[in-house]
């Protein structure tokens, strides 16, 4: 399997407690700033079709708009029903000043 790092935007552009959600390669990404600490996980609730990016992030936890699911948005684990499965989860790391997400060839449609 191979892996990629994509830019996703600058750092400077998400400030702390902030997240985004960022088109990469057909995949829609969430991407949080959790003091400092940037992670991705996938954009699209577990439970239904929401955007996780329109609901609310308070520290590592987002809550979905939809049915108020949260998961954490650095582990991905799902942590209230009715969404049971957690969100896949993907490296990011930052380099000269860019947030850099890594996708696998399997999150490449
Ligand atoms: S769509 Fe997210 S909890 Fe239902």
């Amino acid at each position: 399997m191979t892996q990629e790092f994509v830019a996703a935007g600058k750092a400077g552009e998400l400030a702390p407690g902030a997240m985004k959600r960022v088109d990469l390669r057909g995949r829609r990404i969430l991407l949080a700033n959790v003091a400092g600490r940037y992670c991705a996980v996938d954009d699209t609730c577990t439970h239904e079709e929401a955007s996780l990016a329109t609901g609310v992030l308070k520290g590592e936890l987002v809550k979905c708009p939809l049915h108020g699911s949260r998961f954490n948005v650095c582990t991905g684990e799902a942590l209230e029903e009715p969404a049971e499965e957690n969100l896949k989860t993907y490296p990011v790391r930052l380099e000269g000043g860019r947030i850099l997400v890594g996708l696998d060839d399997k999150g490449t449609p």
